[in-house]
């Protein structure tokens, strides 16, 4: 224990730097004048693991050139009982950028926090990966490991799956660790051991040729906007469930043992109130917030547009109106009949007064693991090594769309796990990353490695 934390202790600045080097290459996969940010972040990655003194690294293209590229590496031992860490390079946009209290490509030490985009989601998660590998490595295990890091996973991993149908045999792993879930609190270590799935989409209405004279039209021409708010006003019934037909026909009910386990955890109304700032939380009747955002599904409206909405007043009537829509899905729905159910939805409750289309962005299902599975073991183990106490059992309510992809093709379960905090403001501004329980993290995943044993025999 001493040694591990001694070392983690000596090093933490050269850690803290190597990270605020990555935390400088504005990596917004969203954007597409950010590519050579990319390709940077990529080679910086790569770089990085052969200095680890990993023999085989490999940055790959993916068909799609304008995609980022992916980073892949082994050890010499990597065979199919590797263990496959994974990691995104990528973060989310920075806007709104006038809320942002320090430039967030300039990583700024306030407190016990670093702050910048991706420190928390999740660059700061894949150096402290980085970094038990190079202890682990340092002392001259043999751990069979695989790296692979992606540059498109807060877009949706568009390419992954058809990248791992392709490369079974390189991707071939006893499981996979991947630590872009997080904790509860500093005090809470945490074991994530299901994930939803998501389905995304834009719907778009256009109306007349172009924006008209409110007055001149107003009154015989359907307003755009009005629409898209009646049709998006009609997805959610008065119990907070969402009114898609047949959105909920193959939901797996949550059993009562689980439900029992998730009302034990300690994060209850008032955490989701105190973290959020909402005066009051909403949701599907009959669930408590815990059971709303890990066990069921929602859908959320993330954007509106149509019209004016520059200062000041202008009459018009607009031509066009979008909303970006998102579902959350849980097991055993199938993002494919997801779409459908909008699409017959926007089909049937479309007025011939507007034409409608819908753009699908990539998703994945919803997944859920073993939670008696060896790594899994292992992980809570070395949890309990460094805070002296059991690591809870939680459903996240977010996605990471590889998860079900390795599922799927090479049948390779997930260790979810990470060392952000619900408070680092993940995909907000001002995110964070809070440097004691990183490096707690980074002391966990060497007891992780040291925990595998026979988990992931070497050879
Ligand atoms: N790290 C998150 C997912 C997450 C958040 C896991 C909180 C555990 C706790 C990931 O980077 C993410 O944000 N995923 C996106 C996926 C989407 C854009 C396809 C998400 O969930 O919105
Ligand atoms: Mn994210």
């Amino acid at each position: 224990m001493s040694t591990i934390h001694n070392y983690v202790e000596k090093n933490s600045t050269r850690f803290l730097d190597e990270l605020k080097e990555l935390l400088r290459i504005p990596s917004i996969s969203a954007n597409p004048e950010h590519r050579a940010d990319m390709v940077r972040s990529a080679e910086w990655l790569a770089a990085h693991l052969q200095e680890l003194g990993l023999k085989s690294v490999n940055l790959i293209e993916l068909g799609d050139k304008s995609a980022p590229p992916l980073v892949f590496a082994e050890t010499e031992n990597a065979g199919p009982n590797a263990v496959l860490i994974y990691g995104h390079y990528d973060v989310q946009p920075v806007d709104p950028l006038d809320q942002w209290q320090s430039d967030p490509f300039d990583p700024t030490l306030r407190g016990d926090n670093l702050y910048a985009r991706g420190a928390s989601d999740m660059k700061g998660q894949i150096i402290a990966t980085l970094k038990a590998v190079e202890f682990v490595m340092g002392q001259g295990r043999q751990v069979p490991l695989k790296f692979l890091l992606e540059g498109e996973e807060e877009v949706g991993s568009d390419h992954l799956p058809q990248f791992i149908d392709d490369h079974r045999e390189m991707l071939a792993c006893a499981f996979c660790l991947n630590p872009d879930a997080g904790m509860l609190g500093p005090d809470l270590p945490t074991v994530t051991y299901a994930l939803r799935g998501l389905a995304f989409c834009e719907i778009r209405l256009s109306g007349p040729r172009q924006d008209l004279h409110s007055g001149i039209f107003g009154g015989a021409v359907h307003n755009p906007a009005q629409v898209l708010c009646d049709l998006l006003a009609g997805m959610h019934d008065s119990e907070g469930r969402v009114a898609l037909p047949g959105f909920y026909d193959s939901v797996r009910p949550l059993d009562a043992a689980e439900r029992q386990e998730l009302g034990r955890l300690p994060n209850d109304e008032s955490f989701y109130l105190q973290h959020t700032g909402v005066p009051a939380l909403w949701g599907e009747t009959g669930y408590t917030p815990n059971e709303q955002i890990g066990g069921r599904p929602t859908l959320e409206i993330n954007g509106m547009q149509a019209g004016f909405t520059g200062e000041g007043p202008k009459t018009i009537i607009p031509s066009e109106a979008r909303a970006k829509i998102s579902m959350r899905l849980v097991p055993d729905q199938d993002p494919g009949e997801v779409e459908q159910q909008l699409r017959r939805y926007l089909q049937k409750r479309t007025p011939a007064t507007v034409k409608w289309s819908l753009e699908k962005f990539d998703g994945g299902p919803a997944s859920i693991c073993d939670r008696d599975a060896p790594g899994v073991q292992a992980l809570s183990r070395a949890m309990e090594t460094v805070w002296g106490t059991r690591p809870l059992f939680k459903r996240e309510g977010g996605s990471i769309p590889i998860v079900g992809s390795l599922q799927k093709y090479i049948g390779a379960q997930s260790i979810l796990t990470g060392f952000g905090l619900p408070d680092d403001n993940a995909h907000s501004p001002n995110e964070k990353l809070h440097l004691p329980t990183w490096k707690k993290g980074i002391e966990t995943l060497i007891h992780f490695f040291n925990n595998l044993g026979g988990v992931a025999p070497a050879g």
